[in-house]
């Protein structure tokens, strides 16, 4: 063997460093870019005997978070945590009420713990409508031997909370912002308009990125601004993904720093009186087009979303029952963008299903302008509200109506809205 059958997830940092039974076991399709034991770091000798109880090494060093932990798109029973450490690990999540952190939760694959340098560790099961406190807990890996494999000592974050969706809320709060582009300075001064207010979460409708590019631009450039502008560890993220969002050589790899349950960027949640309904609006140029050389195929996603849709506000429950449904999405109303050949038909089933859901509003961006478009307006029973670039839609909703200001980066509003509920078929 040597170094060129290695796998690609083997750097060449690792493969120097490494010695040599190290690098065979390193061939795994599965084994991540393990990082070599710092010079100088002393670690417990590897057992040479035969019995399983003797103690693996373990070498004196601890891994350092370097990113988040954040939540994204959390449901009423479950969470997922998302971090990053500095050196491959293996994660936990230690959670509970009341400060009790007495159960745990892993990132696993195939019954195998995984070890790398992006953890994502969702925790099932929870309470509707409850405080949890937890706490991230990471443990270096530095290789994976067939027996006694070599880690470092764990580490332990600080002690964070977060609260569940709860659909029995007579109350719901957030924040919607559109099209930061990767604009920084765009995101401080959103984030300031809104890190006061008690949101239960904010939306991004999409466009994040000019184009997705690499794991520090998806932290530098949009997560790590948000994060520690407004949400810090406790309130949750969800994007509706944008047109831009699915552009660029890291595009495929992003729902990794997104992570929903439903492994798609489309689908429901439930807080208080509100139903979201989260859409992903795809490209905004024909699959056909040379742009995209034949590498999307939005066509068939949209009529697998479509589907999805019609079902959803056929069977699910909550869906008919809210008192709102809210619509958050990318690219906005039906009349324009979602372009393919089928456009008309496309746009005609989208407007006949969202008015036979009983959709209440749509929050959308794409235009980096505002607009409001009235219910009625365009065949919609319901407004559409279009947040410009620099501007934040604040949301409250009680039983009784949907309240939207949208506000301008200088804090002035921009627009003001209710929406009112609906005497139910
Ligand atoms: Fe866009």
């Amino acid at each position: 063997m040597n170094s060129f059958q290695l796998s690609s997830g083997v750097t060449a940092r690792a493969l120097v460093a490494v010695p040599l039974f190290a690098i065979a076991t390193a061939v795994s399709a599965q084994t991540p870019a393990l990082a070599p034991v710092p010079a100088g770091v002393n670690c417990t000798a590897r057992p040479t005997g035969g019995n399983a109880d003797d103690a693996h090494p373990v070498c004196d060093v601890r891994a350092t978070i370097t990113r988040g932990p954040y939540l994204h798109a959390p449901t009423d029973s479950s969470a997922t945590i998302t971090w990053m450490t500095d050196l491959p690990s293996h994660v936990r999540v230690a959670y509970g009420i009341g400060g009790q952190l007495n159960k745990y939760a892993y990132s696993t694959q195939d019954g195998m713990v995984n070890v790398g340098t992006l953890h994502n560790v969702r925790l099932r099961g929870l309470k509707p409508g409850q405080k949890y406190d937890y706490r991230v807990e990471a443990t270096p890996v530095f290789d994976v031997a067939a027996y006694w494999p070599k880690t470092g000592a764990a580490m332990q974050s600080p002690v964070y909370s977060f609260t569940t969706f709860d659909p029995r809320k007579t109350t719901a709060r957030f924040a919607s912002i559109s099209d930061t582009h990767e604009s920084v300075g765009r995101i401080d001064t959103l984030m300031q308009r809104i890190r006061d207010d008690s949101l239960d979460f904010l939306v991004q409708t999409g466009d994040a990125f000019n184009g997705v590019s690499s794991e520090t631009q998806v932290w530098d450039k949009w997560l790590s601004p948000i994060i520690t502008g407004a949400l810090h560890q406790s309130i949750p993220l969800i994007l509706a993904r944008g047109n831009h969002d699915t552009r660029g050589p890291f595009a495929r790899e992003f729902a990794k720093y997104v992570p929903i349950e439903e492994n798609r960027f489309y689908f429901a949640r439930d807080i208080g009186p509100v139903h979201l309904l989260v859409l992903d609006t795809g490209e905004d140029k024909p699959d056909s087009t040379q742009v995209y050389a034949g590498l999307n195929r939005f066509d068939e996603f949209r009529a697998e979303e479509l589907a999805w849709f019609n079902r959803h506000a056929i069977t699910g429950t909550r869906a008919k029952s809210a008192p709102f449904r809210i619509v958050v999405m990318h690219q906005p109303t039906w009349g324009a963008g979602w372009i393919s050949p089928a456009s008309d038909s496309v746009r005609a089933a989208w407007l006949k299903a969202t008015n036979a859901a009983g959709v209440d509003l749509i929050i959308a961006g794409h235009n980096h302008r505002f607009s409001f478009t009235p219910a009625g307006a365009q065949g919609n029973n319901y407004p559409v509200l279009v947040v410009g670039q620099d501007q934040v839609a604040k949301v409250q909703v009680t039983n009784r109506e949907i309240r939207v200001q949208l506000i301008g980066k200088d804090g002035a509003e921009v627009k003001a809205f209710t929406v009112p509920v609906k005497a139910r078929r």
